[in-house]
């Protein structure tokens, strides 16, 4: 047990701040005697907590294996009722079990650790200035190297080995979760992630519907000036189908118009039908949905960080953190007058993280 001592004085304190046996049997902090663990005076009982840490470390690697391996085998649509929850998706309830399980066990076993074999010590410290004096700081400096050897770090091998296995296993769930990036759809089927992730619905003469009524759009319906929020026609088959959401946030869109005359640039010849123009609802920044446009400045804002494009110039940025131009998608009309895509975007849409290719 040891006992750092006050200081006496202001300019040599740290002089005085060093480590020195406190009163044996007695707490330093308020002479309550000081009962040594059972860890501390039985060998055996050190050994048995030895394993019970290292047992914890171990079943938080197992609970991470049970994590993957329920992402794997249990169906998304699955439905388990939980008393007071209600209907909640089995795997998610699998999930949030295993994983937090995990954690807890490497929680526990750090706290185990540390209570029952890391060093039963107490100390007492008065305030001092802000800034050490060198002294000071080297003593802290080989404090600190002795705690490192009392932990037992070195010396407990079974359970650093543990812990390390265990860290080394604890981000596996995250990297598994990236998978969610994408959600194929039967049209998907044979698709590498890469394609899925960089190609949405649209395709050649797909019909642009207003988002939420689904109805068709005819070039009359959209005034110099206005703004349409649009979706691709195939969209309501596939979130019926498949309830896929990630096919909506891709395949997103806003329909202005404004006077051909003022359209100074766009990302391809005749990507406009008479003035009015396509572009992605989805922000390059980190992916906010956008539908703020300024019709006389022809400026598109982002309400999350405030990117600004400039939709009469092909999209590019004017300000704010976005990196890249918000992607056009070319479109015309069918014979019956309404509004279609002539193909898919030309570059993918969403955050810049495809700069990165
Ligand atoms: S998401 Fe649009 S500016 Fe950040």
């Amino acid at each position: 047990m040891t006992e750092i001592s006050p200081r006496e004085g202001h300019s040599d304190a740290s002089a005085h701040e060093v480590a020195r046996p406190a009163k044996p049997g007695y707490s330093p902090v308020a002479d309550v005697p000081h009962r040594p663990r059972a860890t501390d005076v039985d060998p055996k009982a050190a050994r048995r907590a030895e394993r019970q840490v290292a047992s914890m470390f171990l079943l938080s690697m197992l609970f991470v294996v049970l994590f993957v391996v329920a992402y794997v085998a249990i169906d998304k649509t699955t439905v388990v009722y939980i008393p007071v929850m209600g209907d909640v998706g089995a795997s998610n309830v699998a999930l949030g079990f295993t994983f937090g399980v995990a954690i807890l066990l490497i929680g526990t076993a750090a706290i185990q650790w540390s209570k029952k074999l890391m060093p039963d010590v107490e100390v007492v410290q008065e305030r001092h200035d802000q800034l050490s004096p060198r002294r000071a700081t080297a003593e802290a400096a080989a404090n600190y190297e002795r705690g490192k050897d009392e932990s037992g770090f070195a010396r407990f091998k079974l359970i650093r080995r543990t812990l390390i296995g265990a860290l080394v296993v604890f981000p596996i769930p995250m990297v598994v979760l990236l998978r969610d990036l994408w959600v194929p759809t039967e049209a998907d089927e044979g698709k590498s992630p890469a394609d899925i992730l960089s190609t949405t619905l649209w395709t050649e003469g797909s019909r642009i519907v207003s988002d939420g009524t689904y109805a068709p759009v005819k070039p009359e319906d959209l005034p110099v000036g206005g703004l349409i929020s649009a979706v691709p026609e195939d969209l309501r088959e596939v979130e019926e189908v498949t309830e896929n959401l990630n096919a909506r946030g891709k395949a997103a869109i806003i329909l202005v118009r404004m006077d051909p005359s003022e359209i100074r640039a766009q990302q391809g010849d005749g990507w406009d039908y008479q003035g009015i123009l396509a572009y992605s609802k989805i922000c390059t920044h980190v992916g906010c949905p956008i539908a703020l446009y300024e019709q006389r400045t022809h400026h598109l804002l982002c309400p999350c960080h405030q990117s600004t494009f400039d939709l009469a110039d092909a999209g590019n940025v004017v300000f704010g953190p976005a990196a890249r131009r918000m992607p056009q998608l070319p479109i015309g009309v069918d014979e019956e007058g309404y509004l279609v895509a002539l193909s898919d975007f030309a570059e993918p849409i969403g955050p810049s993280f495809w700069e990165r290719g």
